[in-house]
């Protein structure tokens, strides 16, 4: 089957690509510590995942030493953080390719150990996800029950995440992508399993989309809304999350998005399942795209067990503009390339996928360097 679909451009918002193949936000936990800074190695890697015209999605990343949740993820907070990203966006668009970088605030998927004063995490209310979580050190321990946030707090962390979207801006970022998605705070906000609040924040679903609409608006009159996007994962289970009607939430969500003429919306399918190798899909598994895209309006980006085929049909069939790859990505650095020619792929390593060094990063080979082997 011809991948060609994949292959025409396709305008993003104030960006204008070349080809629809995304590499999709993927945490690594690699910065430099102590300090969570973007280092060498992760331009190297950024670099090597660029295309000319293509566009790259970062890691998720800390607005705030309060967003934290994985030890060795990125912030964009300190002068010294947005120095290093710019090293990053500079290697990316060496190579004529695009960078949004994607913004987080991990609330109740924290530990106190890596929080400011070594508080409890904080979340829309006293609700602790279920499971065990990771320390700063690497140990497993169960979940703590998180410390619901006041209004005014809620007010300063919309502000944050202006300011992290100004600072991507300084460090050379073509936009941002604002985390809604895979149960962090946004998504623990939207939801009625993890929102319990009674204030304007909680409650129908017009309220639980508001710090939603709050931080895009914000984020919006710092960089544009052609320099915005926003990830959701609609039916996603990941870290405890759940809604008595996700459909109609959703709906929402997707109209309020749209009415905001942002860069795109981009959507996880429910159908993989990042913590196993399993790509089957879901059985009965809704697909977001179809029934999201017309109630946003605009370019819709869906990532979740694609693959070059499923892709290239999902854009033919008109339901979804682009596609992101996750662990595909990972090991194939020239996956654009690749997915253009038919060339085979390379197997990515699951052990190596967070924290660590340059093995399991940069080492896995471009076609190029195959070749010559
Ligand atoms: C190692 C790893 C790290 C991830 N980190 C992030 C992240 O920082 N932000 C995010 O929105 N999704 C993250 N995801 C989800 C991916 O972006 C993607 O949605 C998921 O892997 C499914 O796509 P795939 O089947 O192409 O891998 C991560 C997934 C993996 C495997």
């Amino acid at each position: 089957m011809t991948l060609e679909a994949l292959f025409q451009p396709l305008t993003v918002g104030a960006v204008h690509l070349s080809h629809r193949v995304v590499m999709a936000p993927l945490t690594r936990m690699r910065s430099r510590q102590p300090g969570d800074v973007p280092q060498g190695m992760n331009a190297v890697y950024y670099g090597q995942r660029a295309s000319a015209g293509g566009l790259v999605i970062t890691e998720a990343t800390d607005i705030t030493e309060q967003a934290r949740g994985y030890p060795g993820a990125p912030g964009c907070y300190s002068p010294e953080q947005i120095a290093g990203w710019r090293t990053v966006t500079d290697a990316v668009h060496a190579k004529g390719g695009f960078i949004f970088l994607q913004i987080w605030h991990t609330g109740r998927i924290s530990h106190s150990s890596m929080q400011p004063g070594g508080g409890v995490p904080v979340a829309p209310s006293a609700v602790a996800a279920p499971g065990t979580h990771f320390t700063r050190s690497f140990e497993s321990v169960p979940f703590e029950t998180p410390r619901p946030l006041t209004g005014a707090e809620i007010a300063g962390i919309v502000g944050d995440f202006a300011q992290a979207a100004r600072n991507a801006r300084e460090a050379g970022f073509d936009g941002v992508e604002i985390h809604g998605a895979n149960g962090y705070l946004i998504d623990q906000f939207l939801r009625d399993g993890t929102n319990k609040r009674t204030d304007g924040y909680g409650g129908p679903i017009a309220n639980r989309v508001r710090f939603l609409t709050e931080i895009v608006d914000a984020v919006v009159g710092v960089v544009g809304a052609d320099r915005v996007g926003v990830r959701l994962s609609p039916w996603g289970t990941f870290n405890g999350m759940e809604d008595s009607d996700t459909g109609a939430l959703f709906d929402v969500v997707a109209t309020e998005l749209g009415r905001r003429g942002l860069a795109y919306m981009h959507l996880v399918e429910p159908r993989a399942d990042q913590s196993s190798d399993t790509n089957a899909l879901h059985p009965n598994a809704p697909d977001a795209s179809s029934r999201f895209k017309p109630k946003f309006g605009g370019v819709l980006i869906a990532a979740g067990g694609f693959t070059g085929e499923t892709a290239a049909r999902a854009i033919e069939s008109g339901t979804v503009d682009a596609v992101a790859f996750g662990r595909l990505f990972i090991a194939n650095p020239d996956l654009p390339e690749r997915l253009r020619t038919g060339a085979s792929l390379n197997r990515y390593d699951r052990s190596t996928f967070y924290g660590g060094d340059e093995h399991g990063y940069t080492d896995y080979p471009a076609l190029q360097q195959q070749a010559a082997e």
